[in-house]
């Protein structure tokens, strides 16, 4: 039978130092075999605590997500408890706290009218649609701050899916061809980033062309790649008003949970067709794959902390069972330590304040 000693010697060969700097002679009884290890010491002072921590959060590492919707005035997500819808009247006063606290980017999200949407998705490539508006609007009001918006064709989709649907089948090379034209209506109302969150296979090399083919290649594409086919996106389907309308799932477009290896092909495909930076989503319970991403291509990654994440956290802390600010920069940190450089989070104008806080 192996003793103690031997067993934990397999567990200290795998330290870089093959735990060398842990083996002393023989200690008191109760500390057995290691009396000069104390892991506390560093843990002891905040300065100390301070001195050592490996991840950081700032707001450099903040996008705010924010719902537009085609109405005037605002309305609270149900779902998601402190978010809102913004009209056109209210959005440039909504962004004004993140643009203040100095948060590089917002992601903005529209809320059509049902009427507008149609299986053929057109309104997603009138240059005057919600999200084109929406655009002109903050970039009107802040300069200085990126905005970033999807490419999907679910807000303006009758079926609710990201892709033009024909007998039941998403269909991949028609739908990137309005990708493209909803990309460059975007870009051309001034949107910075470009953030295809579609899924369908090509579409990141077909809307840079369509980006550069238009003079518009100083438009960046942060490209939606690892994107699991979640059941944490019910809270955004309600937001967007797509929810209702969807039929069927997304499982012919958007991964499989158990699959990460296949994570690593779609960045590498996305960066060979020209992706500038790439994203996870979810988040939390994706956190392995931001790993894998970050180490293999170290190229700027992107974690979604997605809707369904919010709404675990905020009805645990409304019922008292969770400690909301600590949770939430938990969280957010927990992001940082897997190698994420910028988190898309609800929680961006809360985290900004909790931050400057300190
Ligand atoms: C649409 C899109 C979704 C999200 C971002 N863009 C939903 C989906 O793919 O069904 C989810 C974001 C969230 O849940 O917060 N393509």
């Amino acid at each position: 039978m192996a003793s103690p000693e031997t067993k934990s010697n397999i567990f200290l060969r795998a330290l870089p130092d093959g735990g060398e700097a842990r083996r002393a002679p023989r200690a008191p009884e109760t500390l057995g075999a290691y009396p000069r290890v104390r892991m506390r010491r560093n843990r002891t002072d905040a300065w100390t605590r301070r001195l050592v921590a490996e991840a950081r959060l700032s707001v450099d590492d903040l996008i705010w997500p924010v719902f537009v919707q085609d109405t005037d005035g605002e309305t609270e997500v149900q779902s998601m408890p402190g978010v809102k819808r913004y009209g056109l009247d209210r959005l440039v006063d909504a962004v004004g706290p993140v643009a203040a606290a100095g948060m590089p980017a917002v992601a903005l999200f529209p809320n059509i009218d049902p009427a507008l949407r149609t299986p053929d998705a057109a309104e997603a490539a009138n240059p005057d649609n919600l999200v084109c508006q929406a655009i002109r609007a903050v970039k009107a009001a802040y300069p200085d701050l990126g905005v970033i918006c999807d490419v999907a064709l679910d807000p303006f989709n009758s079926d609710g899916h990201d892709g033009l649907v024909r007998d039941g089948r998403i269909l991949n090379d028609e739908t990137v061809e309005v990708l493209c034209r909803q990309a460059l209506v975007q870009a051309e109302a001034g949107c910075d980033v470009i953030a295809p969150s579609d899924m369908m296979d090509g579409r990141i090399g077909a809307i840079r062309a369509a980006l550069d083919a238009a003079g518009l290649d100083e438009i960046k594409i942060l490209a939606y790649s690892a994107k699991y086919a979640s059941a944490f996106y019910g809270p955004f389907r309600d937001a967007v008003g797509s929810g209702g309308m969807l039929t069927g799932d997304k499982k012919t477009y958007q991964m499989d949970p158990a699959n990460s290896d296949e994570a690593l092909r779609e960045v590498a495909l996305d960066l060979e067709e020209g992706a500038d930076m790439v994203m996870v989503k979810p988040g939390l319970p994706y956190l392995d794959v931001v790993r894998r991403i970050k180490e293999t291509f170290a190229v700027p990654t992107m974690v979604y902390q997605v809707s369904g994440e919010y709404a675990m956290l905020k009805a645990a802390a409304l019922q008292g069972w969770l400690d909301n600010d600590k949770v939430v920069m938990e969280s957010l940190l927990a992001f940082k330590r897997a190698g994420a450089d910028a988190i898309l989070t609800y929680t961006a104008p809360e985290a900004a304040r909790l931050l400057k806080a300190g």
